[in-house]
């Protein structure tokens, strides 16, 4: 008897046991799709809407804008100087935000972006909206992680102050203390980098708008780690700018931040550390972007939506060195770890196009 009703919870819990238990979703009004929390039902609308209208070229300069502005409305906040973080004032404030030099650029992603944004206000707040839409961004690029998102963020009250966004032209230190301020780590802060895989820059040298910084900009991958780590020979460009250096690869662009995080002693092993670890990069980039996310927000008030959040497609190559590029080109930083020995991608040296542009299309 005692080993009938063993068996018979056994049987009812074998499920859990098993790890199938499925948790409760609430059916949503439109009767197609499903969600774990039913205020997240409103957003099935507009996630269509940006994945069938703006990421529909992938990971292309929609998504790498979007991306690059979740960082830029989020850091604008400071213990001191004040600022509401990841609250879409960069948007709402955009006429005194986009005055800030380090926000050069962040016109062009709002003439993109902003109308869904404005499509979409009696839906979402600027703030979650940003939010949405760099994690959206993601799904689009293989590689990436899946990152979490979370709703319910409040109107933004003000523009933030200035100078609180990173410059390329930052020292190491000036960008450590400035994440700092603000909870970051410097491990999170190079795993924040990741995010330079899936871009590139129109107005460092503005005569050559869309210069890639790695050799794959529309694949999250770790190029960039290793791109970064090589010994620069060119300027694509006209060369001489304000927070560029020299790269490896004609067609890319490097720039100066990047170049010293991968060599200062405070960072060189966490950068090395990412060259050749695609699943490192994923998890520290995915956690710390929605850390990013979070700023300024008060995390408790805030619904999951994260399973709205498409995995995105899976990274299928491995890491290596650019064409005619090896090992003896790498600029050893780290003092105590050599730089991984990768292959070679065969052929002749790359000439990496630009990146398409958003208003080209
Ligand atoms: C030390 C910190 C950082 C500095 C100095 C920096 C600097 C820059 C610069 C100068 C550009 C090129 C802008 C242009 O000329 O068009 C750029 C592009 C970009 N950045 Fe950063 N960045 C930093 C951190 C981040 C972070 C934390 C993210 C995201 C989580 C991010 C995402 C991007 C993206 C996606 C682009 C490409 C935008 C596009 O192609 O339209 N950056 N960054």
């Amino acid at each position: 008897m005692a080993f009938k009703k063993a068996l018979s919870s056994l049987i009812i819990a074998l499920p859990a046991v098993l790890g199938l238990v499925v948790s409760p979703r609430a059916t949503c009004p439109d009767g197609v799709n499903s969600a774990k929390n039913a205020q997240c039902c409103s957003l099935f609308q507009v996630r269509e809407d940006l994945l069938e209208n703006l990421f529909d070229d992938g990971c292309g300069d929609a998504a790498h804008g979007a991306l690059r502005l979740v960082f830029h409305d989020a850091i604008g906040i400071d213990p001191q100087a004040g600022g509401g973080g990841a609250d879409g004032s960069i948007a709402t404030f955009n006429a005194t935000e986009l005055t800030f030099h380090a926000n050069t650029g962040i016109d062009d992603v709002l003439d993109t972006l902003g109308p869904f944004l404005q499509k979409w206000s009696h839906v979402m707040t600027p703030g979650d909206f940003i939010q949405f839409a760099g994690a959206l961004s993601l799904s689009v690029c293989a590689g990436a992680p899946q990152v979490k998102f979370v709703m319910g963020r409040p109107a933004p009250k003000a523009a933030s102050p200035p100078d609180l966004v990173p410059e390329p032209f930052d020292s190491v230190q000036k960008i450590l203390a400035r994440f700092g301020s603000v909870g970051f780590s410097p491990e999170e802060v190079v795993a924040l980098l990741s995010s330079h895989s899936v871009a590139g820059a129109d107005d460092v040298d503005p005569s050559i708008p869309g210069t890639p910084f790695d050799i794959t900009p529309d694949v999250f991958d770790t190029q960039i780690f290793i791109d970064v780590q090589l010994r620069g020979t060119l300027f694509p460009g006209t060369g001489g700018n304000q927070g560029e250096v020299q790269s490896p690869v004609r067609g890319t662009m490097r720039l100066q931040s990047d170049h010293l995080l991968a060599r200062d002693s405070a960072t060189n092993c966490i950068w090395q550390s990412f060259a050749n670890n695609q699943k490192k990069m994923q998890t520290e980039f995915g956690a710390a972007v929605f850390k990013l996310s979070l700023l300024g927000q008060n995390a408790a008030a805030l619904t999951d939506c994260s399973d709205l959040i498409p995995a995105p497609p899976p990274f299928t190559g491995s890491p290596s060195f650019p064409p005619s590029l090896s090992h003896t080109d790498v600029e050893q930083a780290c003092a105590t770890a050599a730089f991984p020995n990768l292959p070679t991608q065969p052929g002749p040296p790359l000439v990496v196009p630009p990146i398409p542009q958003a208003d080209d299309s």
